[in-house]
């Protein structure tokens, strides 16, 4: 497995936020956590990212612990090694945070050169190979405020697969996106699962999306993973 999370715990305070959720996500799998606003969707990936300490639980990534629990214990990776974990994960946030002083090829350039140490022309051409394949060819010499909503969300998806990630998760994708674009997002994400064999984990409370998009769903609540779904399953609970 990929991604596996079990009998995660978190508190803010004294606000339980994740109450013992577990969950998987494997290679080449679209899986989405879905809930209402306030569920902890986001704390949960934000927990996966290494963004967030849990209370409790262990999580790993590719067999790398980002914090695993013995004997009621629970100890969480070094910077060294979340910096190792971090090489393989790849996060698209809800605001695409892009660098507006860059054009979009430094902006998809920047981890490959400054991270990852690739030499610039190395760097350059597989950016602008990312860059074509989300179509965005024509855009690499602009800069960020140049573009519309999608093309920057494309951006930051280009930025954040251009490393090759194995595990890729995504904050309410199609939040900022009408209906036309929401169709494109699908056929990006299911390409990069089923193509490149990239794990992917979505946040979202766009239903029409998830049922496109999802191999798997997992419905969460007040901190909780309450039913889990596979896309059939989904799909006829939205019927109903
Ligand atoms: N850094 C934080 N400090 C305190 N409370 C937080 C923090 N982050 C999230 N919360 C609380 O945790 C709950 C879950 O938030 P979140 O994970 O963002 O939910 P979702 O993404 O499902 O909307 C909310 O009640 C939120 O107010
Ligand atoms: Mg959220």
């Amino acid at each position: 497995m990929l991604l596996e999370a079990k009998n995660i715990f978190k508190a803010f305070r004294d606000t339980v936020v994740l109450n013992d959720i577990s969950f998987s996500v494997d290679q080449g799998e679209v899986v989405s956590l879905v809930g209402q606003s306030g569920a902890g969707k986001t704390t949960a990936v934000r927990c996966v990212m290494g963004l967030e300490k849990c209370d409790k639980g262990t999580i790993t990534i590719n067999g790398r612990a980002v914090c695993k629990t013995e004997n009621g214990v629970c100890t969480h990776a070094t910077k060294k090694e979340l910096a190792q974990i971090r090489r393989e994960l790849g996060m698209v946030f809800q605001a695409y945070h892009l660098f507006p002083h860059l054009t979009v090829l430094e902006n998809v350039t920047l981890a490959l050169t400054d991270v990852y140490k690739i030499p610039k022309t190395e760097a350059n051409e597989a950016a602008v190979a990312m860059l074509e394949r989300l179509g965005l060819g024509d855009k690499i010499n602009n800069k960020p405020n140049e573009l519309s909503g999608g093309q920057k969300q494309r951006v930051a998806i280009a930025r954040s697969c251009v490393t090759n990630p194995k595990l890729l998760c995504f904050d309410e994708p199609t939040a900022a996106l009408d209906s036309a674009l929401v169709v494109e997002m699908v056929n990006i994400i299911k390409d990069l699962a089923k193509k490149d064999g990239i794990g992917v984990l979505i946040i979202s409370h766009d239903e029409k999306f998830v049922r496109d998009v999802s191999d798997r769903v997992l419905m969460m609540e007040q901190g909780r993973i309450t039913r889990e779904l596979s896309a059939e399953e989904f799909k006829q609970i939205m019927r109903a």
